[in-house]
């Protein structure tokens, strides 16, 4: 029997409009549609309508949503090589460009091969300093009893840090207006993604929602075009992203032009300061729902630290913090959504199902870690699910908060360190408190971020014994 006369079991899911497909439930509600499901089984198939089926010129075509993680494991891992990225909106490919994020084949390994060493472990400890002290400059702009926007305040600080990492200078005025570019940038790739019509209107015609994110987008790559051309007047060479994207070189040994140093520098700029701010800001708003973990986090703390500003080699010892960071990246997973495949041919996976050549395949890892049967209850916010025993339990690749093979996040150490000093820096010297009457829920769009700003009140316990001195 070849593989096309093999019986495969056949595949359900939830029932959908016959032209529209799923999109008009999934722009209703995604995150909860895609919660809902998980009923229908391991794979789940999600046709996406005559009219996509003829755009696409593709019959049947369709979304298949991987719900167990073996699945997960085989097209991330396993069989990575039958898979690339699908096209992406065009405000989204406007930002990312070629970078790392969006390429593909021997242009990505090269991409990769170039920054691993940077972004590897032993490497972004050299950055502890930074990370702390810019932790110590934010908190000390913050009274007692202050109200705060937590999300503005987490990615003020997270694109201070990155900033620093990509062009070995401080960010100046330009932080707000980065800020407004992005939420422009947000609003308008999910809107491409909800409406065909939104995405078939080229960006240069000037409707309002166009003006507004490419006049600040044209302003972020000015700036960015900017410091490559001072760079490479400058003799300096500093340890930053920027001096390692002009000392590296193509697969034919030719320097990197501005634009490819460009495409690559806007990826890491959004890449690595928008999902580690939206962690910080879910934990502490989770923080704030449950004051037990709070308490046994702040006293966790104190035994370790004291007084202390925390050093790298602090966080192997900070084991309860670390529960809590994975939990809050269980319950929020910044990464929402993994970039979906295109299956170049039939797949078998692991579960029994069968993906047809041209499968769209999403993975989420919000409905990953969501999903009942590896963690039971599994809204409740319960660190105890990362105890070693507990950990265990699961089969692996129920948790990808960083996703999972040679696409695997590539500032997942970075990040991991990121997050979790400016965690220990700040609930040691500072409660959030939110303030009553918000209702916060999750919106997906390029991150898992709150529909609204998270309102604060700071609580100042004690001040740091003494701050990193930042050159
Ligand atoms: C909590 C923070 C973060 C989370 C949850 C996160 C999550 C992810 C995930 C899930 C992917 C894989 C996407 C896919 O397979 O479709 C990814 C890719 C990537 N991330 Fe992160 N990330 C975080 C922070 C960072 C930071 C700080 C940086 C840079 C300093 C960064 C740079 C990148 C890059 C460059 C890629 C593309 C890798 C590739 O395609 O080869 N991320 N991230």
């Amino acid at each position: 029997m070849t593989d096309q006369t093999l019986p495969h079991p056949p595949l359900s899911g939830p029932p959908v409009s016959r032209w529209w497909g799923c999109f008009p439930e999934l722009r209703r509600d995604t995150l909860g549609f895609l919660l809902h499901c998980q009923s229908y089984g391991d794979v789940v198939k999600l046709p996406m309508g005559l009219v996509i089926g003829l755009l696409l010129r593709q019959r049947d075509a369709a979304m298949y949503v991987l719900n167990h993680p073996a699945d997960v494991k085989h097209v991330l891992v396993t069989n990575q090589g039958n898979y690339r990225k699908a096209p992406v909106a065009p405000a989204e490919s406007r930002i990312f460009g070629h970078g790392v994020l969006h390429s593909e084949g021997d242009t990505h390994h090269r991409q990769r091969r170039l920054f691993l060493p940077f972004f590897h472990g032993s490497h972004v400890t050299a950055y502890t300093d930074l990370i702390t002290g810019k932790a110590c400059e934010q908190m000390a702009q913050w009274q007692d009893s202050t109200t705060l926007d937590i999300g503005r305040e987490m990615a003020h600080l997270t694109l201070s840090i990155i900033w620093r990492l990509l062009f070995g200078r401080d960010v100046r005025s330009e932080s707000e207006m980065i800020r407004e570019t992005i939420s422009a940038g947000q609003r308008l790739i999910k809107l491409q993604y909800d409406s065909l019509l939104a995405s078939a209107i080229p960006l240069w015609i000037p409707i309002p929602r166009h003006r507004r994110f490419t006049q600040g987008f044209n302003l972020m790559e000015t700036m960015i075009v900017r410091s490559i051309h001072e760079r490479r007047l400058g003799p300096d060479r500093q340890d930053d992203v920027l001096s390692l994207l002009l000392s590296a070189t193509d697969t034919e040994g030719r320097p990197l032009t501005n634009e490819e140093i460009r495409d690559e520098l806007m990826t890491f700029l959004l890449a690595g300061h928008e999902t580690t701010a939206n962690a910080l800001t879910w934990t502490w708003f989770l923080l704030s729902q449950y004051p037990a973990v709070r308490e046994r986090l702040t006293q966790e703390l104190h035994e370790v630290l004291g007084n202390r500003i925390p050093t790298a080699a602090d966080l192997p010892r900070l084991r309860y913090m670390k529960m809590v960071w994975d939990e809050s990246l269980r319950l929020y997973p910044p990464a929402w959504a993994l970039h979906t495949r295109l299956a170049n041919a039939q797949d078998h996976l692991p579960s029994g199902a069968v993906l047809p050549p041209g499968a769209w395949v999403f993975i989420s890892p919000w409905n990953v870690h969501r999903h009942p049967r590896w963690f039971p209850d599994p809204d409740r916010f319960d660190p105890e699910r990362f105890s070693e025993d507990a950990k265990h339990t699961r089969p692996a690749f129920s948790y990808i908060p960083f996703g999972a093979g040679g696409r695997r996040c590539l500032g997942e150490s970075f990040a991991e360190l990121e997050g979790q000093l400016i965690l220990a820096t700040m609930a040691s010297h500072v409660h959030f408190h939110i303030v009553d009457g918000q209702t916060i829920q999750p919106e997906p769009g390029m991150t898992l971020h709150p529909t609204v700003p998270v309102y604060m009140i700071v609580q100042r316990l004690s001040l740091p014994a003494a701050r990193p001195v930042l050159a």
